[in-house]
């Protein structure tokens, strides 16, 4: 994020705001993020809780994109940046500024929620921190958008897939991003999704490398396996953040989320193998489960990734790798079918 916490702080509805009602409205919000669905979108009705939301969530959400773009390849990423794009349920802002860190300011964002209120929100911050006259924010999606971007930042759980899917019929966007939280139940709705995009002819720049091959995961779930594919992106925040987050005992070093990229513009080719789950660290190798394409079909495994030839540095490194990165490997052994000993390359 390019300011400081007291910076957002003043460009809050209310900011006024006691750290007591900071603390208090964010047990709301999060009380309503994680067990009752029914009341998920009662934050959206006061300006203290707004303010709370943004105070919080803008700057912890805004790496996420980050992390999902550096992903992506430089043809997509300059695909994107050609396109204008819609950030559905932009709440304060918080994909639209983070388009706007990514390119620099160069690119053209309309920011639409049905929430009045943080429609406000995202208009105050823009015009006191960052000033950029090609982001707008609106209760609707322009009538004229048609074939570019759309973004979802955890409003695809608010708003449900079906509408999505409506959305999507309605406005043929040439890629949709989108960025959830990391839970089984998203999971399971981001499943259909993908059977939905690859019905429509889409290709997935992430994570997945085929998807007209089944989800190996999905696969495991139907067998009565409790498993979800999702990405943890760890990171360090500074100081103020970090305090604003132990008191209200949220943690948001590690975070769980469930990020996918569909296009229909460039249409991607990945030989790398996407590592889905840590499994454990030996004092020889680092265990991981990844899912790749074998013969065509996507399937998951387990990889045994060698220590040997690591030095300190990048043994250290790779301990505080993100879940969802992609890798290029040499076999080293084929132990069975889905054990295998690697090597990164
Ligand atoms: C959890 S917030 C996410 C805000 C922001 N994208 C972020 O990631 O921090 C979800 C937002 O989606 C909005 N929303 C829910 N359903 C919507 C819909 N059908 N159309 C537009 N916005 C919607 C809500 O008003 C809310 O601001």
């Amino acid at each position: 994020m390019r300011f400081h916490l007291n910076e957002l702080k003043k460009a809050l509805l209310e900011p006024t705001i006691s750290e007591h009602n900071i603390v208090k409205n964010l047990s709301l919000v999060s009380k309503g993020f994680t067990s009752d669905r029914n009341k998920i979108t009662e934050y959206v009705m006061s300006r203290e809780m707004v303010s709370a939301y943004t105070l919080f969530y803008l700057p912890s959400n805004i790496p996420k994109l980050n992390f999902v773009f550096d992903m992506l390849s430089e043809e997509i990423i300059a695909d994107i940046k050609s396109t204008r794009i819609v950030d559905l349920g932009t709440g304060p802002g918080t994909f639209a500024f983070a388009l706007d860190e990514y390119f620099d300011g160069d690119v053209e964002v309309v920011g639409v929620d049905t929430s009045k209120l943080m429609i406000e929100q995202a208009t105050k911050i823009n015009s006191e921190l960052y000033k950029n006259k090609k982001i707008n924010f609106q209760k609707s999606i322009p009538a004229d958008f048609d074939g570019e971007t759309l973004l979802l930042g955890h409003s695809l759980n608010e708003m449900g897939l079906k509408p999505l899917l409506k959305i999507i019929g309605e406005y043929s966007p040439r890629n949709l991003i989108i960025i959830e939280p990391g839970t089984s139940d998203v999971f399971k709705e981001v499943v259909k999704l993908r059977t939905a995009m690859a019905e429509l002819g889409y290709f997935c720049a992430y994570p997945c490398a085929n998807i007209n091959s089944k989800c190996p995961v999905a696969t495991k779930i139907e067998e009565g396996t409790d498993d979800w594919c999702h990405q943890v992106l760890r990171m360090t925040h500074d100081s103020e953040f970090e305090r604003l987050s132990q008191i209200v005992k949220l943690d948001r070093k590690v975070m769980p989320l469930i990020a996918h990229v569909y296009t229909k513009s460039v249409k991607h080719d990945n030989k790398k193998a996407r590592m889905i789950r840590f499994l454990r660290e030996s004092k020889f190798s680092f265990d991981w489960e990844v899912c790749f394409e074998r013969d065509g079909e996507l399937v998951s495994a387990n990889f045994e990734v060698m220590k040997r030839g690591l030095s300190k540095k990048e043994v250290k490194e790779m301990q505080k790798l993100s879940v969802g990165i992609d890798v290029e490997y040499e076999v080293v052994k084929e132990l069975s079918k889905d054990h295998i000993r690697v090597k990164l390359i």
